[in-house]
């Protein structure tokens, strides 16, 4: 079997890539330092899998820690490299802490996978890329604009980092830049799912917390934006459908078949919903009503995103195949799986 190592791999988009790897004939390795994540995670990969998936709790910013485990292994044939710090409000609180972490640790891995002689990545990287974008929907030609964080920002260097470096004449690495657009759901079995720590900032958690009655009601923020019925529009993902991309990427790496050094996709439905519609089509799938008001806008956040899904399914072949309706009612079985 090949194997594959996942950095972040007990994370929310980390453990559903896990799963798809394992079950599409890999051998996920992971390496997390569980700073965001809980170790329960790897039971419910354990019980999805049926058998234990190797995990190396140390952090990526560690270049001896990663080369021992690339020593210890033997033939890690490439690297998904989920692991990031990911919220965006507290990246305007600590900035430095996000560029040290979130670039720090990808220039040390492509420096370990040199040394090693690993040449196939797959980075995480996200449609905050596009900052506030001229047109919709956005092609991975669209050009992209400032960051509306420090967070957006350093999936912007990032991808800078990944470019440059793939343009020394020593490049050894392959990689496939994949950019998210808004994951959201848990696995079908309710074994794995978003463990947001405290009050969630995301749109969904904070919905299904509501829903459960952990939290009074959910505020929408601002509908007073250009778009149909004045709140933000996005393009939701289910996080299984986002974890089958890497798997696809992955097999393009190992099989040589990018057309250049660095490959660019989105990765979304190529549908964007309202804020609102999101709500309703929750309280479809879970038959409960949510409490829910208007509030203000909440500061950087971008009235409207949704990919142009077309690079990816003529590429890629990838299509994905939930709906917004389903991977919600996902969402609402892992909420309740956690609250018994
Ligand atoms: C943001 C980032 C994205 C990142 C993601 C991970 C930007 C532009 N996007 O996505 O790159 O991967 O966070 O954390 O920086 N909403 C409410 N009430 C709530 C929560 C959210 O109305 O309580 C609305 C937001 O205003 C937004 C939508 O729901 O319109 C989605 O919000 P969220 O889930 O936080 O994701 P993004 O901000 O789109």
């Amino acid at each position: 079997m090949t194997k594959i190592l996942v950095t972040g791999g007990a994370g929310y988009i980390g453990s559903h890539a896990v799963v798809e790897l394992a079950q599409a004939g890999f051998e996920p390795i992971i390496v997390d330092n569980f700073v965001n994540s809980e170790t329960t995670v790897l039971a419910g990969l354990r019980e999805i899998l049926g058998r234990e998936v190797p995990c190396y709790r140390i952090d990526c910013g560690n270049a001896e820690a990663l080369h021992e485990v690339f020593r210890k292994e033997g033939d890690i044939k490439g690297v998904i490299h989920f692991a990031a710090y990911k919220a965006v409000g507290e990246s305007v609180q600590k900035p430095l802490a996000y560029f040290h972490n979130n670039v720090g640790s990808l220039i040390t891995l492509l420096q370990v996978m040199k040394d090693e002689g690993v040449e196939n990545l797959v980075f995480s990287s996200s449609c905050t890329v596009y900052g506030i974008p001229d047109q919709l929907p956005v092609t991975e030609a669209t050009p992209t604009k400032p960051a509306s964080s420090p967070y957006g920002r350093t999936k912007q260097m990032c991808e800078d980092v990944v470019h440059d470096s793939s343009q020394a004449a020593d490049n050894t690495t392959h990689t496939i830049l994949l950019r998210y657009f808004n994951p959201i759901g848990a696995h079908e079995s309710a074994k794995i799912g978003e463990l947001p720590l405290g009050v969630p900032n995301n749109l969904v958690p904070f919905i299904t917390q509501t829903a459960a009655g952990l939290r009074d009601k959910l505020t929408i923020f601002g509908n007073d934006y250009d778009t149909p019925d004045g709140t933000n529009v996005r393009d939701y993902i289910h996080v299984v459908d986002l974890a089958k991309a890497h798997v696809v990427a992955v097999q393009r790496l190992l099989d040589r078949k990018a057309s250049e050094v660095v490959e660019t996709f989105n990765v979304g439905t190529g549908h964007g919903n309202t804020v609102l519609e999101v709500v309703k089509a929750f309280e479809e799938a879970s038959g409960q009503k949510l409490n829910y008001s208007i509030g203000p806008r909440r500061p950087g956040d971008v009235p409207a995103i949704y990919a142009d899904a077309t690079k990816a399914a003529e590429v890629l072949g990838f299509k994905t195949e939930t709906s917004l309706r389903d991977a919600l009612a996902s969402a609402w079985k892992w909420q309740q799986s956690l609250v018994r």
